[in-house]
Parts: C-alpha cells; structure tokens; sequence
C-alpha cells in the first residue's frame, strides 16, 4: 500500500469569511481525494502568525502578510493522501492571483484569491515544511503514532467523513 503523505491546508481569513466559498473548498478537497485528520478553527495573534510566517521576514509583503493572517479566523486542516503535499499545491495555484487566474483559472486562488496576499489558503512546500506546519497549529498531534495506528485505515478507505466537524474518522465499527 502508498504510504500516506501529510500536508497542512489554511483556509485564511479573506476565505473564512465567506460560507460559500469555505463550502466550495471543503468540496474541492473531497472531490480530490483527500483525508481530513485533523480540522482546527484558529484566530491567531499578530506574534503567531509573524512566527508562523517567519521564512518571509524581511521579503516587502512580511508585514502585511502576517496581520492578514491575523485579521480573521482561519482554517486548518491536516490533509492525507497519495502525494498530498504536491497535489495540494497544485490545485492552490500560484501565490500570485493575476498569474494563478491566467494560468490556471480553476485552481482555488484563481477561484476565490483576491489579491496576493488575500490568496484565500496555504499548502505545505515540502515534507520539512508540513512536519513544521503541522506541529505549529497541531503540537499534540503525534505523526509517529498515526502512523503506526491510523494510517493503515486510510489507506484501506476504511473512514468516515463527520460532515459537520469536517474531519476523517475511523469507522466505529471496525474501531470497536
Ligand atoms: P510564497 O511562499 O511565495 O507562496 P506560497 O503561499 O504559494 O507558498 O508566499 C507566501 C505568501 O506570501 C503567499 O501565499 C501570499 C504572500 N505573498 C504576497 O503577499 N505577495 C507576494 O508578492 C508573494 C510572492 C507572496
Ligand atoms: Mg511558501
């Protein structure tokens, strides 16, 4: 069987706001194939989201950035699949919207970005990166032990959606 690849998705603020387009995503993500292990709504402070973002400091949009993400609550998944951290990134689109919009019109910040920094969601770039992110929103969320006692059941689609929390759980029967 595949092993599983982990990724953390942010629904940011310019997202949260709207039900619509939060719908949107969560369907997109479905229809993609992905597990939802973990789901968290989060309002993180100005120091959080500069820490969160901190690969950045320096760069001109650093600022901004970090107060945008701030500015609301925002979305946290963590998302399981086959190439998760790729294929997350690639249905994104760019950071920058004009371009994502020229290019790659149906990706989610083609659809829903308003500007480069209201980009409407994040994606992990690498492994390091999801470890790191994952950790940060997720601290009590042991990757080793998911591995050792979950993964298999995803991997054998032997999950159940919980609509309303929006998050993958382990069939109950099979559980008990
Ligand atoms: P970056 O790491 O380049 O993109 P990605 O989110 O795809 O990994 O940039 C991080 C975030 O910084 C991006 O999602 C939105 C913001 N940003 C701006 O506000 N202006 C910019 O010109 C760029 C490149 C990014
Ligand atoms: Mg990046």
């Amino acid at each position: 069987m595949k092993c599983l690849d982990l990724t953390l998705a942010i629904i940011k603020p310019n997202a949260t706001k709207v039900p619509h387009v939060v719908k949107a995503i969560r369907d997109r993500i479905l229809r993609c194939g992905f597990f939802v292990v973990r789901t968290s709504e989060v309002q993180l402070s100005i120091k959080e989201a500069e820490e969160f973002y901190k690969e950045h400091k320096g760069k001109f949009f650093y600022e901004r950035l970090s107060s945008f993400l701030a500015s609301g609550p925002v979305h946290v998944h963590i998302l399981a699949g086959v190439n998760s951290i790729i294929l997350w990134r690639r249905i994104l689109g760019p950071a920058r919207v004009y371009q994502a919009k020229a290019e790659y019109p149906n990706s989610i910040r083609a659809l829903y970005g308003v500007t480069d920094t209201r980009n409407s969601a994040h994606g992990s770039d690498s492994e390091q990166s999801a470890l790191r992110e994952i950790h940060f929103f997720f601290p009590n969320f042991d990757i080793d032990n998911w591995r050792s006692n979950e993964e298999c059941y995803f991997q054998s689609c032997q999950v159940k959606l919980k609509e309303k929390e929006f998050i993958h759980e382990i069939c109950p029967s099979i559980r008990a």
